[in-house]
């Protein structure tokens, strides 16, 4: 068609498309030349009105143009976006040969006390125990009394206890609140509330008015409980056995039970471990106090004692951690110090396993 110079409009989109300097900008010559309202389909556009013998000549050379412009589009976006490429190659570039960068999730870490309560409870769950829990606001009745530990009893007085302001309690007549001075009234709690077969242990924080190097006023105790009607001493001893041995990786471990008196167990026994077992032969280490559930305690939680039988443990976890992994101050434990977090902490991709060891690489 005259008037209409196809190859200046070629040479035209041509050197836009040259010109196009990166990948939007290539886009852009795209829609000018080929988009709905672009160059080539405007020029097809004018088919519809030409003479039958143009149409055809005028079409096949719009064609031929349309091929070329979108052959030279697609060259050029090849060669840009390879240049992108390169370049974000160049900028991106890793260097494989630096120190790895750790990040928050390795920063952070585990502290003794969950660390080494998370051993303990791997050990236990390995025997068939469950973890049980209870408040840190206990009553009287439930912390002292179904202990077999009345008012006026003397241990009473030995545990120190933290009260709290109960005006209204007191109104009623009622004992006031407390924290709770030992994890034992889950012991309570566990067998008020479910039918034996029992078999748990009770991880959790405790009070007592004390605080010196191997005292603090809140410290942490795990409680273990096991009732059913025919246990006895000799289970609790090989179960406290299989435990220190697996706690501090060890294949035998000295131990002795020395009788003691606690008013909720009889027989009552207080359990020391030879202290080879942190690489200081020669002194033994009180880790436990023990003892078969006294039947009273059975009977005030409401357990026939005819019927059950069992025996309960009561540890210090803060002193065992500090025995396995050689931490000389109690109270550092709960001075929330940075640094010492990070000389004592553990990883929190080091989860312990029995498979895999308890000890991880902290201490
Ligand atoms: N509750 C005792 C304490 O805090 C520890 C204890 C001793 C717990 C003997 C027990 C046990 O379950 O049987 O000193």
């Amino acid at each position: 068609m005259s008037g209409t110079d196809l190859s200046a409009i070629e040479s035209e989109l041509i050197a836009e498309i040259t010109a196009a300097a990166d990948l939007a900008g290539i886009e852009q010559v795209r829609i000018s030349a080929l988009g709905r309202k672009g160059r080539v389909p405007e020029l097809m556009g004018r088919l519809g009105k030409m003479p039958a013998d143009e149409r055809k000549s005028f079409g096949a050379a719009v064609n031929q143009l349309r091929d070329r412009v979108t052959t030279a589009l697609e060259t050029r976006k090849g060669a840009l976006e390879g240049e992108a490429m390169a370049q974000r190659l160049a900028s991106e570039r890793a260097d494989v040969t630096l120190p790895v960068r750790s990040g928050p999730v390795a920063e952070g870490r585990i502290h003794p006390i969950s660390q080494v309560f998370d051993e303990i409870a791997e050990i236990f769950a390995d025997m068939g125990f469950a973890i049980a829990e209870g408040p840190d606001i206990e009553t009287d009745d439930l912390n002292f009394t179904k202990l077999n530990i009345p008012p006026e009893h003397p241990a009473r007085q030995m545990h120190d206890t933290f009260y709290l302001k109960s005006p209204e309690r007191i109104a009623r007549g009622e004992a006031p609140m407390l924290l709770r001075t030992h994890t034992s009234p889950v012991q309570v709690r566990t067998m008020l509330s479910q039918k034996p077969p029992i078999r748990i242990i009770v991880p959790g924080r405790v009070y007592r008015m004390d605080s010196d190097a191997t005292h603090t006023p809140m410290f942490h105790q795990i409680e273990g409980l096991v009732i059913d009607e025919t246990t006895h001493f000799g289970h609790m001893k090989w179960c406290l056995e299989e435990f220190c041995k697996a706690f501090f990786e060890v294949d035998e471990v000295k131990m002795r039970f020395r009788a003691s008196h606690f008013p909720f167990t009889e027989p009552s026994a207080e359990v020391d471990v030879g202290a080879e077992a942190i690489g200081k032969p020669g002194k033994w280490l009180e880790i436990l106090g023990c003892g078969m559930v006294h039947p009273k305690v059975i009977e005030m939680c409401g357990l026939d004692p005819e019927k059950y039988q069992g025996w309960a443990f009561g540890m210090g976890l803060d002193r065992i951690a500090m025995l396995k992994y050689g931490i000389p101050d109690l109270r550092d434990m709960f001075n929330a110090d940075l640094r010492w977090l990070r000389h004592y902490g553990f990883t929190s991709l080091d989860v312990p396993t029995l498979a895999g060891g308890m000890g991880g690489m902290g201490g």
